[in-house]
């Protein structure tokens, strides 16, 4: 089985990317950073701002440089910040570029309190047919705990 691991931002570090690397390190999947033609990340007011408009009027904002097609990858681990008590809008415009019938797509969020749950909704409907597992909050986790999760949801077989 192959699989894409997307995250947020451009490449920096941030804890979704350390959260993606925790999830490689057990699965192996490639790593692919969802960038936005419009870098919001810094400052921090910026960002607030931006993703604060995009949610509440419901803008998907346009992505640069994504993958023509998915058709390699059977499994999406799908992680991003909780921004404003949902998902980003760009893991919205990321996961509704292409059709995931057949699909599994794994989410998996970080955040400062809110857990998952709260975007799961989001992640349901932009990932249309796919198949949608239950996602994980990765906010100070162990390796064992990302390894523990991914054995509870089927993605890897108990050792
Ligand atoms: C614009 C913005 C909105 C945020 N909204 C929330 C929120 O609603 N709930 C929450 O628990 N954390 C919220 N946070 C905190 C981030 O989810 C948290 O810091 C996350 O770990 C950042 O991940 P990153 O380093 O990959 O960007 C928000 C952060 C930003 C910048």
């Amino acid at each position: 089985m192959t699989s894409a691991t997307p995250t947020t931002n451009g490449g920096n570090t941030s804890d979704t990317e350390a959260a993606a690397r925790m999830i490689q390190k057990e699965t192996g999947a490639d790593l692919y950073a969802i960038q936005v033609e419009q870098y919001y990340r810094t400052p921090y007011l910026a960002t607030a701002a931006t993703s604060w408009v995009e949610r509440q009027f419901n803008i998907h904002p346009s992505l640069t440089a994504l993958p023509e097609s998915l058709d390699e990858y059977d499994t999406i681990y799908i992680g991003y910040p909780v921004w404003w008590f949902d998902a980003p809008m760009s893991v919205v415009s990321f996961l509704e570029n292409y059709d995931l019938s057949g699909k599994t797509v794994v989410p998996f969020a970080t955040s400062q309190d809110n857990d998952i749950d709260i975007t799961m909704d989001t992640i349901r409907e932009a990932a249309g047919d796919a198949t949608v597992l239950e996602g994980m909050r990765i906010h100070n986790a162990k390796q064992s705990d990302v390894q523990n999760w991914l054995q509870e949801i089927g993605i890897l077989q108990e050792r």
